[in-house]
């Protein structure tokens, strides 16, 4: 069985990486999504079976004020890799990993039933490469929510912003289990546990400065918190 990981050197992919040590994981200057010929030759040598989509920009506040690269990167790049696998393998496992931004946040729990409807650019992104990835009859959507187990990355953290976000090490092992069990469609892996961004972030960093959202420039859902029919919503922290 071979796997290849797009993105796996990243805050996520490289706990994925810990937990399939077998797989075959490019880093980003040996495999640019965006460069189609690129990934058609990459995928033609290694002729992958499951495939682990991960590489995007997800820097929303980059996303925002630079449509095109984000668009690029995030769809056209989404596009490049699940042709490429279809090409060597029409029945490849196809894993994309989506974000709980593609809602608008206006009343969160949403589940795999509720239609998305992002409020910024890189939520637009993820809602529009998801369609790509439902071309591959073997494919499976992962909507989620997470951070590093490590010093939050900015100063301040959101009082009153919302998620059932976990630690990428947790996503990481629920994520190996969901792949073994050959999961398909769509489904919301979440934490059991709906917190605001800055209770979330004094876990690891108790110096965290208390910010609200009224206060921030780019658009961002309030309320991002999911939940799922299917029962993949019961994650600890
Ligand atoms: N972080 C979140 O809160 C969150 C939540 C839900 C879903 N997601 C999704 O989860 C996935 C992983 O996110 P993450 O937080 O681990 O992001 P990350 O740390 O920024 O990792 C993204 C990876 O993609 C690579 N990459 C960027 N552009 C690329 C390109 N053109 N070609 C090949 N590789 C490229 C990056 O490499 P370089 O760093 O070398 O550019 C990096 O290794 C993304 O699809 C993201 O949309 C993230």
């Amino acid at each position: 069985m071979t796997t290849i990981i797009t993105g796996g050197r990243g805050r996520l992919g490289k706990y994925i990486a810990k937990e399939m040590s077998n797989a075959i994981i490019p880093p980003h200057t040996e495999l640019d999504v965006t460069n189609r010929q690129a990934v058609f030759e990459f995928f033609a040598k290694y002729k992958p079976d499951t495939v682990i989509h991960l590489a995007a920009l997800v820097d929303v506040r980059e996303s925002q004020n630079n449509n095109e690269k984000a668009w690029k990167v995030n769809v056209g790049g989404t596009e490049n890799v699940v042709d490429a696998a279809f090409a060597v393998n029409p029945n490849c496992y196809f894993i994309y990993i989506s974000s709980a931004c593609v809602f608008n946040g206006e009343r969160g729990g949403y589940t795999e039933e509720d239609v998305p409807n992002p409020v910024n650019y890189y939520g637009l992104t993820k809602v529009v490469a998801e369609e790509a990835v439902r071309k591959l009859p073997n494919h499976l959507i992962i909507r989620t929510d997470f951070v590093e187990r490590t010093k939050w990355r900015y100063p301040g953290a959101y009082i009153d912003r919302f998620s059932t976000c976990v630690f990428s090490d947790t996503l990481a092992k629920a994520l190996k289990g969901v792949i073994e069990k050959k999961v398909t469609g769509l489904i919301h892996l979440t934490g059991k546990r709906k917190i605001s961004h800055y209770d979330l972030a004094k876990i690891t960093t108790p110096e965290v400065q208390p910010i609200k959202l009224k206060d921030a420039d780019i658009p961002m859902p309030q309320d991002q918190s999911i939940k799922s029919i299917r029962g993949w919503d019961n994650l600890e922290l």
